[in-house]
Protein backbone atom coordinates (compact mmCIF):
# COMPACT_ATOMS: atom_id res chain seq x y z
CA UNK A 1 0.00 0.00 0.00
CA UNK A 2 2.71 2.64 0.95
CA UNK A 3 4.63 1.65 -1.86
CA UNK A 4 1.74 2.04 -4.31
CA UNK A 5 1.31 5.45 -2.71
CA UNK A 6 4.87 5.91 -3.29
CA UNK A 7 4.71 5.23 -6.85
CA UNK A 8 1.20 7.74 -7.44
CA UNK A 9 3.02 10.34 -5.65
CA UNK A 10 6.74 10.44 -7.28
CA UNK A 11 4.15 9.99 -10.88
CA UNK A 12 2.15 12.94 -9.99
CA UNK A 13 5.17 15.01 -8.91
CA UNK A 14 7.07 14.32 -12.62
CA UNK A 15 4.04 15.16 -14.42
CA UNK A 16 3.47 17.99 -12.32
CA UNK A 17 7.08 19.67 -12.33
CA UNK A 18 6.44 18.53 -16.44
CA UNK A 19 4.11 21.49 -16.30
CA UNK A 20 7.57 23.90 -15.67
CA UNK A 21 9.88 21.91 -17.94
CA UNK A 22 12.23 23.26 -18.63
CA UNK A 23 13.42 24.95 -15.41
CA UNK A 24 17.10 24.96 -15.49
CA UNK A 25 19.50 23.23 -18.43
CA UNK A 26 19.28 20.45 -20.16
CA UNK A 27 22.22 17.64 -21.18
CA UNK A 28 22.46 16.84 -24.80
CA UNK A 29 25.13 13.17 -24.73
CA UNK A 30 26.68 13.29 -28.16
CA UNK A 31 28.21 9.55 -27.94
CA UNK A 32 31.08 10.78 -30.77
CA UNK A 33 33.94 13.10 -30.59
CA UNK A 34 33.03 16.63 -30.82
CA UNK A 35 33.17 17.98 -35.03
CA UNK A 36 31.28 14.65 -35.67
CA UNK A 37 27.88 14.07 -38.06
CA UNK A 38 26.27 13.53 -34.58
CA UNK A 39 28.06 16.38 -32.97
CA UNK A 40 27.24 18.94 -36.29
CA UNK A 41 23.59 17.65 -36.39
CA UNK A 42 22.87 17.98 -32.54
CA UNK A 43 24.44 21.35 -32.26
CA UNK A 44 22.63 22.89 -35.29
CA UNK A 45 19.08 21.56 -33.71
CA UNK A 46 19.95 22.18 -30.56
CA UNK A 47 20.44 25.66 -30.53
CA UNK A 48 17.21 26.39 -31.72
CA UNK A 49 15.66 24.23 -29.73
CA UNK A 50 17.35 26.10 -26.77
CA UNK A 51 15.35 28.99 -27.76
CA UNK A 52 12.02 27.30 -28.33
CA UNK A 53 12.53 25.76 -24.82
CA UNK A 54 13.97 28.97 -22.90
CA UNK A 55 16.65 27.10 -21.54
CA UNK A 56 20.19 26.21 -22.50
CA UNK A 57 21.16 22.80 -24.00
CA UNK A 58 24.76 21.86 -22.78
CA UNK A 59 26.36 19.09 -25.52
CA UNK A 60 28.33 16.43 -23.53
CA UNK A 61 30.19 14.09 -25.89
CA UNK A 62 31.29 11.08 -24.25
CA UNK A 63 32.94 8.56 -26.30
CA UNK A 64 33.34 4.83 -26.65
CA UNK A 65 32.45 1.73 -27.91
CA UNK A 66 31.24 2.50 -30.83
CA UNK A 67 28.73 5.37 -28.64
CA UNK A 68 27.58 1.91 -26.71
CA UNK A 69 29.22 3.74 -23.12
CA UNK A 70 27.40 6.96 -23.68
CA UNK A 71 24.01 5.37 -24.56
CA UNK A 72 23.93 3.22 -21.67
CA UNK A 73 24.42 6.04 -19.21
CA UNK A 74 21.54 7.51 -21.16
CA UNK A 75 19.01 4.58 -20.33
CA UNK A 76 20.11 4.60 -16.56
CA UNK A 77 19.86 8.62 -16.21
CA UNK A 78 16.98 10.05 -14.24
CA UNK A 79 13.64 10.36 -16.40
CA UNK A 80 13.22 13.83 -15.43
CA UNK A 81 13.85 15.50 -19.13
CA UNK A 82 16.93 17.21 -18.20
CA UNK A 83 19.35 14.38 -19.81
CA UNK A 84 18.91 13.20 -23.04
CA UNK A 85 21.06 11.37 -25.97
CA UNK A 86 21.60 11.34 -29.59
CA UNK A 87 21.25 8.13 -31.15
CA UNK A 88 21.74 6.54 -33.93
CA UNK A 89 21.67 3.83 -36.82
CA UNK A 90 24.25 2.20 -34.72
CA UNK A 91 23.53 3.09 -30.84
CA UNK A 92 19.89 2.31 -31.48
CA UNK A 93 20.27 -0.56 -33.81
CA UNK A 94 22.99 -2.37 -35.28
CA UNK A 95 24.84 -2.46 -31.98
CA UNK A 96 22.26 -5.08 -31.00
CA UNK A 97 23.65 -7.78 -33.78
CA UNK A 98 27.30 -6.45 -32.45
CA UNK A 99 27.41 -6.98 -28.58
CA UNK A 100 25.33 -9.99 -27.52
CA UNK A 101 26.19 -8.15 -24.16
CA UNK A 102 24.75 -4.99 -24.28
CA UNK A 103 23.69 -3.44 -21.51
CA UNK A 104 20.65 -1.31 -23.20
CA UNK A 105 17.65 -2.09 -25.52
CA UNK A 106 17.37 0.46 -27.98
CA UNK A 107 13.36 -0.09 -28.08
CA UNK A 108 12.50 -0.56 -24.67
CA UNK A 109 15.06 1.54 -22.45
CA UNK A 110 14.33 4.88 -24.05
CA UNK A 111 11.42 7.21 -25.15
CA UNK A 112 11.90 8.10 -28.43
CA UNK A 113 11.37 11.75 -29.43
CA UNK A 114 12.36 12.72 -32.82
CA UNK A 115 14.10 12.13 -35.97
CA UNK A 116 16.86 14.85 -36.44
CA UNK A 117 18.44 14.18 -40.05
CA UNK A 118 18.77 11.70 -42.51
CA UNK A 119 22.74 11.51 -43.50
CA UNK A 120 23.30 9.20 -46.05
CA UNK A 121 26.88 7.52 -46.38
CA UNK A 122 29.25 8.19 -49.03
CA UNK A 123 32.25 6.29 -49.25
CA UNK A 124 35.60 8.40 -49.35
CA UNK A 125 39.41 8.17 -49.66
CA UNK A 126 42.46 10.15 -49.34
CA UNK A 127 43.36 12.32 -51.96
CA UNK A 128 46.48 10.19 -53.56
CA UNK A 129 44.26 6.75 -53.40
CA UNK A 130 45.34 5.04 -56.56
CA UNK A 131 41.88 5.43 -58.17
CA UNK A 132 39.42 7.91 -60.47
CA UNK A 133 36.17 6.21 -59.53
CA UNK A 134 34.59 3.14 -57.95
CA UNK A 135 35.09 0.78 -60.29
CA UNK A 136 38.74 1.36 -59.75
CA UNK A 137 38.19 2.10 -56.16
CA UNK A 138 36.64 -1.75 -55.48
CA UNK A 139 38.79 -3.42 -57.94
CA UNK A 140 42.19 -1.54 -55.91
CA UNK A 141 40.62 -2.69 -52.82
CA UNK A 142 39.92 -6.79 -53.54
CA UNK A 143 43.76 -6.66 -55.00
CA UNK A 144 45.36 -4.68 -52.10
CA UNK A 145 43.16 -5.70 -49.18
CA UNK A 146 46.05 -6.91 -47.10
CA UNK A 147 47.73 -3.55 -46.78
CA UNK A 148 45.12 -1.50 -46.70
CA UNK A 149 43.00 0.10 -43.75
CA UNK A 150 39.61 1.44 -43.04
CA UNK A 151 38.84 4.51 -40.45
CA UNK A 152 35.66 3.74 -38.54
CA UNK A 153 34.25 5.10 -34.93
CA UNK A 154 34.15 2.21 -33.12
CA UNK A 155 32.26 -1.10 -33.30
CA UNK A 156 28.67 -0.60 -33.77
CA UNK A 157 28.93 2.82 -35.27
CA UNK A 158 27.71 3.90 -38.61
CA UNK A 159 31.02 4.46 -40.48
CA UNK A 160 32.02 0.53 -38.58
CA UNK A 161 28.34 -0.83 -39.92
CA UNK A 162 28.37 0.62 -43.20
CA UNK A 163 32.57 -0.58 -43.55
CA UNK A 164 31.19 -4.05 -42.62
CA UNK A 165 28.37 -4.01 -45.37
CA UNK A 166 30.75 -2.84 -48.03
CA UNK A 167 33.06 -6.05 -46.53
CA UNK A 168 30.80 -8.63 -47.18
CA UNK A 169 29.79 -6.96 -50.42
CA UNK A 170 32.93 -7.26 -51.93
CA UNK A 171 34.04 -10.66 -49.48
CA UNK A 172 36.91 -8.47 -48.08
CA UNK A 173 38.30 -8.04 -44.75
CA UNK A 174 40.65 -5.24 -44.50
CA UNK A 175 42.28 -3.60 -41.39
CA UNK A 176 39.82 -1.76 -39.51
CA UNK A 177 41.02 1.72 -37.61
CA UNK A 178 38.77 2.48 -34.69
CA UNK A 179 38.54 6.16 -33.73
CA UNK A 180 36.16 8.07 -31.42
CA UNK A 181 33.98 9.72 -33.82
CA UNK A 182 34.16 9.96 -37.55
CA UNK A 183 35.78 13.49 -36.79
CA UNK A 184 39.07 12.86 -35.84
CA UNK A 185 38.96 9.62 -38.19
CA UNK A 186 38.53 12.21 -41.81
CA UNK A 187 41.43 14.26 -39.93
CA UNK A 188 43.33 11.08 -40.45
CA UNK A 189 42.15 10.54 -44.05
CA UNK A 190 42.72 14.12 -45.12
CA UNK A 191 46.24 13.51 -43.71
CA UNK A 192 46.60 10.29 -46.14
CA UNK A 193 47.37 8.25 -43.06
CA UNK A 194 44.26 5.96 -43.56
CA UNK A 195 43.14 4.83 -46.94
CA UNK A 196 39.57 4.99 -46.83
CA UNK A 197 36.36 5.52 -44.78
CA UNK A 198 32.49 5.23 -45.03
CA UNK A 199 30.94 8.16 -43.92
CA UNK A 200 28.00 10.56 -43.30
CA UNK A 201 27.60 12.77 -45.75
CA UNK A 202 27.77 15.87 -42.82
CA UNK A 203 31.17 15.08 -42.30
CA UNK A 204 32.18 15.00 -46.14
CA UNK A 205 30.85 17.94 -47.83
CA UNK A 206 33.41 20.12 -45.91
CA UNK A 207 36.21 18.17 -46.97
CA UNK A 208 35.29 17.74 -50.20
CA UNK A 209 34.32 21.44 -50.79
CA UNK A 210 38.28 21.62 -49.39
CA UNK A 211 39.67 19.43 -51.87
CA UNK A 212 41.48 17.57 -49.22
CA UNK A 213 40.11 13.93 -49.58
CA UNK A 214 38.08 12.22 -52.62
CA UNK A 215 34.79 10.61 -53.01
CA UNK A 216 33.16 7.41 -54.98
CA UNK A 217 29.91 7.54 -54.45
CA UNK A 218 26.56 8.04 -52.46
CA UNK A 219 25.03 4.78 -50.84
CA UNK A 220 21.14 6.36 -51.47
CA UNK A 221 19.13 6.36 -54.00
CA UNK A 222 19.86 9.75 -55.64
CA UNK A 223 22.72 12.01 -55.81
CA UNK A 224 22.76 14.38 -53.25
CA UNK A 225 22.29 18.57 -53.82
CA UNK A 226 25.17 19.20 -51.64
CA UNK A 227 27.46 16.63 -53.99
CA UNK A 228 26.11 16.65 -57.11
CA UNK A 229 28.75 15.31 -58.96
CA UNK A 230 28.93 12.29 -56.89
CA UNK A 231 27.46 9.01 -58.51
CA UNK A 232 25.12 6.94 -56.37
CA UNK A 233 26.30 3.62 -55.81
CA UNK A 234 24.01 2.15 -58.52
CA UNK A 235 25.47 4.63 -60.86
CA UNK A 236 28.75 3.54 -60.43
CA UNK A 237 28.39 -0.30 -60.28
CA UNK A 238 27.30 -1.26 -56.32
CA UNK A 239 23.67 -0.86 -56.34
CA UNK A 240 23.69 -3.49 -53.62
CA UNK A 241 25.47 -0.78 -51.33
CA UNK A 242 22.96 1.16 -49.70
CA UNK A 243 22.78 2.82 -46.02
CA UNK A 244 20.31 5.19 -45.12
CA UNK A 245 22.14 6.50 -41.97
CA UNK A 246 20.09 8.95 -39.76
CA UNK A 247 20.63 10.82 -36.00
CA UNK A 248 17.35 11.10 -33.49
CA UNK A 249 17.13 12.16 -30.07
CA UNK A 250 16.27 9.57 -26.72
CA UNK A 251 15.57 10.06 -23.66
CA UNK A 252 15.38 7.84 -20.54
CA UNK A 253 12.48 5.34 -20.46
CA UNK A 254 9.53 6.67 -18.42
CA UNK A 255 10.54 10.51 -19.18
CA UNK A 256 6.85 11.69 -19.14
CA UNK A 257 4.58 12.41 -22.15
CA UNK A 258 4.38 15.92 -21.90
CA UNK A 259 8.16 16.80 -21.79
CA UNK A 260 8.83 14.35 -24.84
CA UNK A 261 5.76 16.42 -26.59
CA UNK A 262 7.43 19.90 -25.56
CA UNK A 263 11.02 18.00 -26.67
CA UNK A 264 9.65 17.04 -30.04
CA UNK A 265 7.44 20.62 -30.64
CA UNK A 266 10.83 21.76 -30.14
CA UNK A 267 13.17 19.79 -32.73
CA UNK A 268 9.67 20.06 -35.15
CA UNK A 269 9.90 23.99 -34.44
CA UNK A 270 14.07 24.05 -35.63
CA UNK A 271 13.59 21.66 -38.50
CA UNK A 272 10.75 24.30 -39.43
CA UNK A 273 13.02 27.02 -39.34
CA UNK A 274 15.09 28.67 -42.43
CA UNK A 275 18.34 28.67 -40.74
CA UNK A 276 18.65 25.27 -39.97
CA UNK A 277 17.15 23.88 -42.64
CA UNK A 278 19.65 25.86 -44.82
CA UNK A 279 22.59 24.80 -43.04
CA UNK A 280 21.36 20.88 -42.33
CA UNK A 281 20.88 21.16 -45.96
CA UNK A 282 24.23 22.71 -47.07
CA UNK A 283 26.11 19.31 -45.27
CA UNK A 284 23.37 16.90 -47.13
CA UNK A 285 21.71 15.99 -44.34
CA UNK A 286 18.03 15.08 -45.47
CA UNK A 287 15.68 16.56 -43.45
CA UNK A 288 12.66 14.15 -41.80
CA UNK A 289 8.85 15.29 -43.25
CA UNK A 290 6.09 15.49 -40.44
CA UNK A 291 4.89 12.24 -40.77
CA UNK A 292 8.86 11.16 -40.15
CA UNK A 293 8.89 13.43 -36.99
CA UNK A 294 6.69 11.57 -34.57
CA UNK A 295 7.72 9.90 -31.38
CA UNK A 296 6.01 6.19 -32.82
CA UNK A 297 7.93 6.85 -36.43
CA UNK A 298 11.07 6.60 -34.67
CA UNK A 299 10.26 3.90 -32.29
CA UNK A 300 9.49 2.16 -36.07
CA UNK A 301 12.60 3.08 -37.20
CA UNK A 302 14.53 1.83 -34.26
CA UNK A 303 12.52 -1.53 -34.72
CA UNK A 304 13.26 -1.48 -38.58
CA UNK A 305 16.78 -1.29 -38.18
CA UNK A 306 17.56 -4.17 -35.27
CA UNK A 307 15.54 -6.07 -37.66
CA UNK A 308 17.80 -4.94 -40.88
CA UNK A 309 21.56 -5.45 -39.27
CA UNK A 310 20.98 -8.37 -37.19
CA UNK A 311 21.10 -10.72 -40.03
CA UNK A 312 23.56 -8.73 -41.96
CA UNK A 313 26.11 -8.27 -39.28
CA UNK A 314 24.92 -11.39 -36.39
CA UNK A 315 27.88 -12.99 -37.73
CA UNK A 316 30.45 -10.08 -37.17
CA UNK A 317 29.15 -10.11 -33.24
CA UNK A 318 30.56 -13.38 -32.50
C1 LIG B 1 30.23 10.59 -35.43
O1 LIG B 1 29.50 11.55 -35.13
O2 LIG B 1 31.43 10.56 -35.25
C2 LIG B 1 29.58 9.41 -36.14
O3 LIG B 1 28.22 9.38 -35.96
C3 LIG B 1 30.25 8.15 -35.81
C4 LIG B 1 29.73 6.97 -36.57
O4 LIG B 1 28.75 6.42 -36.14
O5 LIG B 1 30.32 6.63 -37.60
Amino acid sequence: MVIACAAVVAASTAVAESQFYPSHAITMIVPFAAGGPTDVVSRIVAEHMAKALGQDIVIDNIVGAGGTIATTRVARAANDGYTLITGHMGTHGAAVPLYPNLAYRPDADFEPVALLAGTPIVIVARKDFPANDLQQFVAYLKANTATLNVAHAGVGSVSHVSGELLNSILNIKPTGVPFNGTAPAMKALAAGQIDYLCDQIVNVVPQINAGTIKAFAIAAPERNPALPEVPTTAEAGLPAFQVQAWNAIFAPKGTPAPIIAALNAAVGKALDDDEVRNRLLALGSVIPGPAERTPEALMALVRGEIAKWTPVLGHAGK
